[in-house]
């Protein structure tokens, strides 16, 4: 059972105008990466083979996922009437999907997978709880505290299963830094780029550097040091390394450092 459904959204609270043309831009993206998470689940399932629990639970995660896409595309559709989900999520498959057929983790191992799949759920949650402070649309803000109460969750899911994997693979630490470090750094690949572009373009030809900035653009914004640094923590955790200690001071303070030199870097570009 999801903890909640769509119709615990209170959607007669739409407040037209309280909507934010920016915002609506990424609502659109956000919600054809979350639908798209469908697949994610047949590739989780062939990774985790025999582990009937893992799949259940990928499964569950995954409709869990798919749902925080239909009510972000339902809220698009009521900000913007002129936004088609379903066609613009056919574009969005049509150019970006991942590969279902593997059967073991693009990780190296399944402790490795779950280090990925907890980076990922750290930027969700961070991300939502991040957008659900800066709107002011009261539906949208009732969806995000729900979508980011889920992605914790989601965090809490795959780190208990990292417990249990590690103990039987024993990946150095080395090797969960770098899977971290990996994950971090595609999050510049193709993927919110490309849903940007498949949820916002007007015709124009996809340009992943210029979509990839005007996303950017409009992201970071929405950040703000507390959440940064719990980002920062968590993620320290996945790679089972202290997230109250000076190293997570440091890298909190880098990297909002390095999230508020982008910003000023992308404003310099757009002037
Ligand atoms: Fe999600
Ligand atoms: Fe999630």
């Amino acid at each position: 059972m999801a903890h909640w459904s769509p119709q615990d959204i209170p959607w007669e609270s739409f407040d037209p105008a309280r909507v934010d043309a920016d915002i609506v831009k990424l609502v659109k993206a956000a919600a054809m990466v979350e639908k798209n998470s469908a697949d994610y689940a047949t590739y989780l399932c062939n990774v985790f083979a025999g582990d009937a629990a893992f799949q259940k639970a990928a499964r569950h995660w995954a409709r869990e996922e798919v749902q925080h896409g239909d009510v972000l595309g339902r809220w698009a559709e009521m900000a913007d009437a002129d936004f088609d989900f379903p066609a613009r999520f056919a574009t969005f498959q049509r150019g970006y999907r991942i590969d279902v057929e593997r059967v073991s983790s693009v990780r190296g191992s399944r402790a490795g997978e779950l280090v990925a799949r907890c980076v990922v759920e750290v930027g969700t949650s961070s991300y939502y709880s991040a957008l659900g402070d800066a709107v002011n649309e009261p539906v949208l803000k009732a969806i995000c505290g729900r979508i980011a109460d889920d992605e914790f969750r989601h965090y809490k899911l795959f780190h208990s299963y990292l417990q249990r994997y590690q103990e039987a693979e024993r990946p150095s630490r080395w090797a969960k830094v770098k899977v971290v470090a990996g994950r971090i750094a595609e999050s510049d690949d193709d993927e919110l780029s490309y849903a940007y572009w498949a949820a916002n373009n007007q015709g124009e030809p996809y340009d992943r550097r210029a979509s990839a900035a005007a996303y950017e653009g409009l992201a970071n914004g929405l950040y703000n040091r507390r959440i940064v640094g719990r980002g920062v923590a968590m993620t320290l955790d996945a790679a089972g390394l202290k997230a109250d200690g000076w190293l997570a001071r440091a890298l909190s303070a880098l990297a909002w450092r390095v999230m508020q030199w982008r910003r000023w870097r992308l404003a310099h570009a757009a002037a």
